[in-house]
């Protein structure tokens, strides 16, 4: 027993993330169910929604963005089936996710002219190494790393090939630097609190003109099809989605867009994650046991905290009783009702990961913590 507060919403998980303060269902009162998709009045609310993804994140205006199946690896996948095989690619990887894609471009796409330049868990691959002449691949924030790129600038206006970004833990609490970037993905599910399954791709006037003058060698299924004989589906990009989306999830997706305004809008929603990771920062200077997994200040994550533990009780065990360890440790955690899902990626290095971004009450966090150290202690006993 002990006599910590509680956080009054202990869910940290990093996806999907905890839902906009105070949720409740009643928020979907006004979604528009059991119609057409294609209605008039479904295309509007499916438009509203587009134009209001535009105007927080301060999109450029000649960008173009669609809704699309899939969440962000549907979308991320639409792009990359769509667009690459013109040029080499510089792929970099530093996260399961990132890896993901790699995956994708050697093994499924098998593009052979394919530099990957890559980092272990905590490090940020060597940007400089990067040749602006090939399509350059890459994720925003490594979410099973707690590792991002700290901004645009290493990347190249005068670049020949297209950048294809998965910004899917950065949007809406990093600043993204739109200019740089031909394709960008996110979903939902993440920094919006919102529900899954779709997602949202963004387009450069660069990117649609690749999608206009160049056909991949590969078959395109249709719920990836951008481009129909050298013509942008521009329709798909005005609410006409390519197949059913859940509008009972679109409108869930507009009222955590209403509420990110009411807050303040995106530099508010950047604020309150930075902050939620201050807190955390602070809390690791004075703790014994953990530390960031990111190797560098300036590429750690404000969303998908990643702490190791450097506690020489844990490191001393071998790694099948480190498991164990940190599995009761989230076990107790959860019991208490202190934290849901603050657990790694079960490909990334053991250790806690917790979510910072906006949706997030910088006073849970600050709740989180005791109990992080409350919960150490008693195993460390054990
Ligand atoms: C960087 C990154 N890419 C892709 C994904 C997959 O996202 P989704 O499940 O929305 O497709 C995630 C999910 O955590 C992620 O963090």
């Amino acid at each position: 027993m002990n006599s910590l507060k509680l956080p009054a919403n202990p869910k940290f998980s990093s996806g999907p993330c905890s839902k906009i303060p105070n949720w409740e269902a009643s928020f979907l009162n006004n979604a528009i169910l059991g119609r057409s998709h294609r209605s008039p009045i479904c295309v509007s609310r499916i438009q509203e929604l587009i134009s209001e993804t535009k105007s927080i994140l301060k999109i450029p205006k000649d960008y173009e963005v669609a809704i699309v199946g899939g969440s962000d690896t549907g979308a991320f996948e639409m792009a990359m089936w769509s667009l690459l095989g013109e040029k080499g690619i510089d792929i970099l990887a530093w996260d399961a996710f990132g890896r993901d894609w790699v995956t994708d471009v050697v093994d499924q796409l098998q593009i052979k002219n394919t530099n990957l330049i890559d980092a272990d868990y905590g490090f940020l691959p060597d940007l400089r190494k990067v040749n602006f002449n090939n399509d350059v691949i890459f994720t925003w924030n490594g979410t099973t790393a707690g590792v991002k790129v700290p901004n645009g600038d290493w990347i190249r206006d005068d670049r020949k090939g297209l950048t294809l970004c998965d910004a899917t833990s950065a949007v809406l609490a990093m600043d993204i630097a739109w200019d740089k970037l031909d394709v960008t993905t996110f979903s939902w599910q993440k920094v919006l609190g919102g529900e899954a399954q779709h997602g949202i791709l963004v387009l450069s006037p660069r990117a649609i003109k690749r999608l206009e003058e160049y056909k991949p060698t590969w078959p395109i299924p249709k719920l990836f099809r951008l481009a129909n004989k050298g013509k942008f589906q521009s329709k798909i990009f005005q609410g006409s989605t390519i197949n059913t989306p859940s509008m009972l999830c679109i409108e869930d997706a507009l009222n955590s867009l209403k509420w990110v305004k009411s807050i303040g809008g995106l530099y508010e929603m950047i604020k309150r994650s930075k902050s939620n990771l201050d807190v955390i920062e602070e809390w690791v200077k004075k703790t014994n046991w953990v530390a960031f997994l990111a190797n560098d200040i300036e590429s750690r994550s404000s969303t998908s905290i990643c702490l190791k533990i450097k506690d020489p009780w844990f490191l001393d065990k071998d790694i099948a009783e480190q498991k164990n360890i940190i599995k009761s440790f989230f076990s107790i955690l959860e019991e208490k009702e202190a934290a849901y899902d603050i657990n790694h990626y079960p490909s990334a290095p053991l250790g806690i990961r917790i979510w910072g971004g906006g949706t997030i009450e910088q006073s849970n966090i600050k709740l989180l913590l005791p109990w992080l150290d409350w919960a150490w202690s008693n195993l460390s006993k054990v």
